[in-house]
């Protein structure tokens, strides 16, 4: 894409990124910082997350509610890619998908956030999915989206929740997107790249405001996409 005026500054306030130094993480760092957007990031490792360059760093955990009200203080806006990686402890579903992710949600409300972009997942609604052997991985993001929804489909606020297929390494704007409502979809692929975009470009296009939907690549061949705004077209409230 090219660079213009027209596609840069879009976005006027400061985005905090939860999980910014995960894989999906970078890359909605990356890509508010190539909209030229201001970041802030709630990271377990200041260490870790000098490797996203200049970026506004609280060090801290999101159970510790002290740790999040500093993140989301001055922000108007989330981007939660929090996701968990063990069965037990700080790094569990129910500690990060679920109470992380509702604990955020809570305090970014009160503190007059107005937009909030979550990575979620496809079949977070089939409890029968093999995926939920692990700590029950899914039903905990569903909680916590429907969380997410109650808080910020009112008053003001709005919310954009992306369930995206099988996580890939890769670039934005590389391949078309099958975009879908209803958690339909039972396999797929996509960039993690698409999905910072997706949650990225929310910020600005009124048409992703209060929408959930599945996300995979339309097929493994080259597509360049000047813009992923379109795929908000085809989704309902
Ligand atoms: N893998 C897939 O195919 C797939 C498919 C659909 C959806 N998803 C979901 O997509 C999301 C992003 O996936 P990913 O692969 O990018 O995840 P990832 O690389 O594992 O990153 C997860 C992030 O969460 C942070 N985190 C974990 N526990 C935390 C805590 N207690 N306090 C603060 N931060 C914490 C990690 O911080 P550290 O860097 O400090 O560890 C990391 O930044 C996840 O929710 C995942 O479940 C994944």
């Amino acid at each position: 894409m090219i660079m213009t005026e027209k596609t840069r500054y879009k976005y006027k306030g400061k985005v905090l990124v939860a999980g910014a130094t995960g894989r999906t993480g970078r890359w909605v760092v990356s890509r508010l910082r190539y909209y030229g957007v201001p970041v802030k990031v709630l990271t377990r490792s200041a260490e870790k997350a000098k490797a996203l360059g200049d970026v506004e760093v609280v060090e801290g955990k999101i159970q510790n509610e002290e740790d999040v009200v500093k993140a989301v203080t001055g922000c108007t806006a989330v981007i939660s890619a929090l996701g968990s990686s063990e069965v037990f402890g700080d790094a569990s579903p129910g500690e990060v998908d679920r109470d992380g992710v509702i604990r955020l949600v809570d305090q970014a409300a009160k503190a007059g956030v107005k937009h909030f972009g979550l990575v979620s997942s496809m079949a977070v609604t089939k409890w029968y999915h093999p995926l939920n052997l692990f700590a029950g991985v899914l039903s905990k993001k569903f909680e916590a989206e429907k969380h997410l929804r109650d808080v910020f489909g009112k008053d003001g606020r709005s919310y954009t929740i992306v369930r995206p297929g099988g996580l890939k390494d890769g670039e934005p704007l590389l391949h078309n997107l099958h975009v879908d409502q209803g958690d339909r979809l039972w396999s797929g692929w996509i960039n993690r790249g698409d999905v910072a975009e997706l949650l990225v470009v929310s910020l600005w296009t009124e048409k992703a405001k209060n929408k959930t939907f599945e996300v995979i690549n339309e097929g493994e061949e080259e597509h360049r996409q000047d813009s992923l705004e379109p795929y908000y077209d085809k989704l309902a409230s």
